[in-house]
């Protein structure tokens, strides 16, 4: 099959066939990192802007590695040093950035569809680096990666998403794509964090961690977003790590050879503990490495749906 959408947006949006070809592509671009010139033509001459109204490190950096690692130029945009401060709107900005004759946007942003209602309005290539609670489709696409590299398969796999579901974009794009791929989904939260007919997805729900983690091939353990919800109520109010926090302890009872993962930002203590953030289950960074070549895929194979258009 070939790629024909000029934007990524979500992975509720494509095909088990589109998933696996992203995957494929990520595989053959996975070895340029290794080369002693970590680069290749495939983007030469294209422009890529990053575009981020929201904090960012691994996201941001890794697309700007995976555009360079293509030859393609990057240019980054600060919300806090441009036009955005004098009030520009989502949509002129990225008219300007398409009448300055860019490519593909690499947009973050706090509000949910931001990246849809930019794409809608665009003839350039927009790529969604999260947008509010919705989705955050690359960081899906390099854990469902990092995972078939680890266990060899996605199909039939169990896989449990631990924390803060409800505000987590992360939790959502790997629903979408883990469930289209055919693994079995169970997210685990206390139940204030589990939002209202998430079942109606495909996975199931529990809010006993032991007893998920005992079926469990994997763990994606979650960021608690306190940024998100003022006057949410905190993990301590909650019992959380003491309840749900992914430790050795919990973690000597869980099925043998579980891998766990983690998106980034860590909070260490309390969703996750240092022994096993660092320890030998975890593929944390490993998750962070494959981000380049996922990132590299989607960025190729968005630019050339983008050139057979026009
Ligand atoms: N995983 C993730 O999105 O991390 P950043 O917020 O640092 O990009």
């Amino acid at each position: 099959m070939s790629w024909t959408k000029k934007d990524l947006l979500g992975l509720e949006y494509l095909t088990p066939e589109e998933i696996g070809l992203i995957l494929e592509t990520a595989e053959s671009f996975k070895e340029v990192s290794t080369r002693e010139i970590k680069k290749v033509p495939a983007l030469r001459g294209k422009t890529a802007v990053n575009l981020f109204y929201e904090p960012s490190t691994r996201t941001r950096v890794s697309f700007e590695v995976a555009a360079k690692r293509l030859s393609a130029d990057v240019i980054n945009i600060s919300t806090e040093t441009s036009s955005v401060r004098k009030g520009e709107t989502l949509i002129d900005t990225g008219k300007n950035i398409q009448a300055l004759k860019a490519d593909i946007i690499i947009i973050r942003h706090n509000c949910s569809g931001a990246a849809n209602m930019l794409a809608s309005a665009l003839d350039i290539s927009v790529v969604n680096a999260g947008d509010g609670w919705h989705e955050h489709p690359t960081q899906a696409l390099l854990d469902i990666f990092t995972l078939k590299e680890k266990l060899g398969k996605i199909k039939g796999l169990n896989v449990a998403i631990v924390g803060d579901i409800s505000h987590s974009r992360v939790a959502r794009s790997n629903i979408w794509g883990l469930t289209r791929l055919g693994a079995n989904v169970t997210v685990c939260a206390p139940e204030m964090l589990l939002p209202v007919g998430i079942e109606k997805t495909g996975v199931k729900t529990s809010s006993n961690i032991d007893e998920v983690l005992k079926d469990a091939d994997a763990v994606n353990v979650l960021r608690m977003q306190f940024e998100r919800d003022e006057g949410a109520a905190f993990p301590e109010q909650l019992d959380y790590y003491k309840k749900f926090g992914i430790t050795e302890e919990r973690l000597a009872r869980a099925k043998k050879g579980i891998i766990v993962m983690h998106p980034g930002p860590i909070n260490r203590g309390i969703e996750i503990s240092s022994e096993v953030a660092d320890g030998k289950n975890s593929v944390i960074l490993e998750q962070v490495t494959n981000g380049i070549a996922v990132r590299m895929a989607v960025l190729f194979l968005v630019a050339q749906a983008r050139e057979a258009k026009a």
